[in-house]
């Protein structure tokens, strides 16, 4: 299978069957999450597995009852930075520094050309650009579960100040963004499973421009 072909296999699930997704398979789906990029390389977000059904029972509630959050067999909650700090962005350069067999002082000006940027542009901004960088992760972890035959249900449906005070992120710095409930599709009772998949078409979707294309309209 290409991945053409599993990303038409995979669509957003709406019924799970509570079957169990081997540990293997949650593992590999975890790492592809973990090496997805991010601006500067900061991945500033994790990602919480949740299987405790009882937990996963209170999550339903603040995501619009949302019926694969309980039968899905692991709930991933991608949570992201809720600001860019000096101590965060050093942490995450030193560790790259380290791992590279660098001299920290080595990233010293790329930082603080960063930190400069993203100061003035301010707390919403900042965390408006670390829940982007979640969402890219986001993306690896689907096309990931359907590589997989893992359903997957992105999910934004959710009250997320709910969702950071039962998981107790406040005072973290993380704020969740985004579920990934990670299963199997019940496909007897779901209505989405046989439906055509529908993207814009291709025409409408790609243009290629060349600066002749631009200049012939501009004159
Ligand atoms: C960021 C994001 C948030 C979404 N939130 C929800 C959601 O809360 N519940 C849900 O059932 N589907 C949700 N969806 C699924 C979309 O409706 C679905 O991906 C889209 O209609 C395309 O269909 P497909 O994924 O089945 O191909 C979300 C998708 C994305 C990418």
């Amino acid at each position: 299978m290409s991945l053409i072909d599993d990303l038409k296999w995979r669509y957003a699930t709406k019924k799970m069957n509570g079957e169990k997704v081997p540990q293997e398979k949650i593992d590999y789906i975890l790492e592809a999450t973990r090496l997805s990029p991010s601006s500067s390389g900061l991945q500033p977000y994790k990602v919480f597995v949740i299987t405790d059904k009882a937990l996963l029972e209170k999550i339903k509630d603040i995501a619009w009852n949302q019926a694969q959050v309980v039968d899905c067999s692991h709930l991933l909650v991608f949570a992201a930075w809720d600001s860019y700090s000096d101590e965060r962005v050093t942490e995450v350069f030193n560790y790259t520094m380290e791992q590279r067999a660098l001299p920290h002082s080595t990233m010293d000006d790329y930082k603080a050309n960063i930190l400069s940027l993203y100061a003035p542009l301010g707390q919403e901004w900042q965390a408006h650009h670390t829940s982007k960088q979640s969402y890219i992760a986001l993306a690896m972890a689907m096309a990931a579960a359907a590589e997989q035959k893992v359903d997957a249900t992105p999910m934004e449906g959710f009250l997320n100040d709910k969702l950071d005070e039962l998981l107790q992120l406040e005072g973290t710095g993380y704020k969740s963004t985004l579920l990934l409930p990670l299963g199997y599709r019940e496909d007897q009772n779901d209505w989405l499973v046989n439906m055509k998949k529908v993207r814009t078409p291709k025409e409408d979707f790609i243009t290629e421009i060349s600066l002749e294309d631009l200049n012939s309209t501009e004159a």
